[in-house]
């Protein structure tokens, strides 16, 4: 039986779709279980409906607090009993009624190096700083913004010739492939976290130390 991912987002979707497609390999660990998204017109909406996966819209202004939202979230995503929440560029920060109801099982996806240019529009930010190098980061989901223990992370180099869109776009093409590995990797690895490191155990020998 195939791991449940539950997907939250809110734009055009195509680490969703990376995921999906992931998941129709048959060696491969995880289904997209079920998709939420936060904006009625995100086209990663149309993907999850193209792939016959179950999508559900959650508006945060439909309810008073952000308590109340995030309760709405939580009871579809236990519903379709996930086994990890994947943010993939949902666009909100969560908040502690998620962060308590799935502990240390809900990762982001994020455009740049961390710890370096956390928030909106990392990868121009990091093209107005300068860097030589910048990249995209899987990391598990605190109460900060782009803060919490990172799992894995990809390098791309930023050209002279380089816009915002076109590192943007190389950057992508590295989430893609990131954001399926590390997800495969959770699912068929053993790993603890020491301090914020997240460390992989190689056998159950290392497990034991
Ligand atoms: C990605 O760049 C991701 O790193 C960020 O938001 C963007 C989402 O893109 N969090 P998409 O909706 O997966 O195409």
């Amino acid at each position: 039986m195939k791991k449940r991912l539950g997907v939250l987002v809110s734009g055009r979707g195509t680490n969703l779709q990376a995921l999906i497609d992931a998941g129709k390999k048959k060696n491969y660990p995880t289904e997209v279980a079920v998709v939420i998204s936060d904006n009625p017109n995100a086209y990663a909406i149309t993907r999850a409906q193209k792939a016959n996966i179950p999508v559900y819209v959650i508006q945060r202004e439909d309810y008073k607090t952000k308590r109340e939202y995030e309760e709405k979230i939580k009871e579809v995503l236990i519903s379709y009993k996930v086994d990890l929440v994947v943010l993939a560029g949902y666009m909100r920060i969560v908040g502690r009624t998620l962060l308590l109801a799935f502990p240390m099982k809900i990762i982001n996806i994020h455009p740049s190096l961390l710890p370096s240019f956390p928030g909106l529009n990392a990868q121009k930010q990091a093209w107005e700083h300068g860097v030589r190098f910048s990249g995209c980061t899987v990391h598990f989901v605190d109460e900060g913004v782009d803060t919490g223990p990172i799992i894995g992370q990809k390098v791309v180099p930023v050209y002279d010739h380089d816009t915002p869109e076109s590192l943007a776009e190389r950057i992508l093409k590295k989430e893609h492939k990131l954001l399926v590995e590390v997800v495969k990797k959770l699912f068929t690895e053993n790993y603890k976290l020491e301090g914020r490191r997240v460390i992989f155990l190689k056998d159950k020998e290392d497990e034991k130390r």
